[in-house]
């Protein structure tokens, strides 16, 4: 059996303007997916779920056959069929696969899960059904056809960020650039709601056909704010990096994609002595990330968690999609 795992996401700064210019700031955070795949006698697809209480066979022509949790349940399963079928099409290898799947990623927050569970699948099947592994590349291509079908045609962001790990700068028309980061000291506060990015894109796309000179201001300033961050994370200096993520996330409110939820864990945020705290992702539920250097988060964990929300042990991770054989 192959064991694949693959880390989640947050966005530090540009989420949002990043739909119309400027480069958005993405780092891994250490929540993973995890995959395990085998060979199963028989034709098609078994996967299981157990988290989310689904499994179910697709069948060599696609139809959906539930065990638990209901037929409607097979959109939840699909991407993860995508993907592997992507890779046996890629391998010209077709077998009977079962798979299973359990993620620490809370899921429709804005955290990439399921870019980590695409990448983690590509990066499973591809392994158990050529015997050796697929190249980071490759890895990352096949998961990118997973994302298409949860979320239309995505940047690509999540599934590079959950491949290659790290921090990673992705502009439209420029494309993705790794870079390395010595230190950054986060705390992930959840508010425990879900939500959908495209409708809070399509939120924002009105706001601009409504007032373009106004919203096009606001997404000028964020992404110089975003070109400014990406500097002060290169240097160094998180106290910088702080203010400006206090700022973008007061532009972020002024697009109407922030909440009262997470208004209020990102003031205690603050008031316990985050260096800056913001939305992360799409807003409208979802999570907060603040930074925080040692001495002070115990205090802004505990902040986070009066003010209704869940702070998660998630830091920055270097450490991209991982396969090995169990
Ligand atoms: O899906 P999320 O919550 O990580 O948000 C994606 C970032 C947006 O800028 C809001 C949308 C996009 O496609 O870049």
């Amino acid at each position: 059996m192959i064991h694949a795992s693959a880390p989640g996401k947050a966005i530090l700064l540009g989420e949002h303007s990043v739909v119309y210019r400027g480069p958005a700031i993405v780092l891994a955070i250490d929540l993973r997916a995890h995959i395990w795949a085998e060979e199963r006698e028989g034709d098609g697809i078994w996967i299981e779920a157990p988290d989310i209480g689904v499994s179910g066979h697709f069948d060599a022509r696609g139809r959906y056959h539930p065990i638990r949790g209901g037929s409607e349940r097979w959109r939840s399963l699909n991407p993860i069929r995508v993907v592997a079928l992507e890779a046996m099409r890629r391998l010209e290898a077709h077998r009977g696969l079962r798979i299973r799947v359990e993620s620490e990623i809370p899921p429709a927050e804005g955290l990439g899960s399921s870019a980590a569970i695409a990448v983690a699948t590509a990066a499973a099947v591809g392994r158990l059904l050529s015997g050796e592994e697929l190249s980071l590349g490759e890895v990352c291509e096949i998961a990118y056809e997973g994302e298409r079908i949860v979320h239309g045609t995505p940047s690509g962001i999540d599934n590079h960020i959950s491949t290659y790990g790290g921090a990673l700068r992705y502009e439209r028309g420029r494309g993705f650039e790794r870079f390395k980061v010595e230190e950054l000291p986060l705390i992930i506060g959840d508010s425990g709601r879900r939500r959908s990015t495209g409708a809070l894109v399509a939120k924002v796309r009105r706001l601009w056909e409504r007032h373009r000179e106004v919203v096009d201001a606001i997404i000028d300033a964020m992404a110089t704010l975003s070109e400014e961050g990406y500097k002060a994370l290169r240097g160094g200096d998180l106290k910088r990096l702080g203010e400006l993520m206090d700022i973008d996330h007061g532009l972020l409110s002024a697009l109407g994609v922030s909440t009262p939820e997470l208004d209020r864990m990102i003031y205690a945020a603050r008031s316990a002595g985050a260096l800056g705290a913001k939305l992360t992702g799409a807003g409208g539920g979802g999570c907060i990330i603040a930074l925080v250097e040692q001495p002070d988060r115990g205090r802004v964990a505990e902040a986070i968690r009066r003010a209704g929300g869940r702070p998660l042990r998630a830091g920055f991770t270097d450490i991209g999609v991982e396969v090995e054989e169990v």
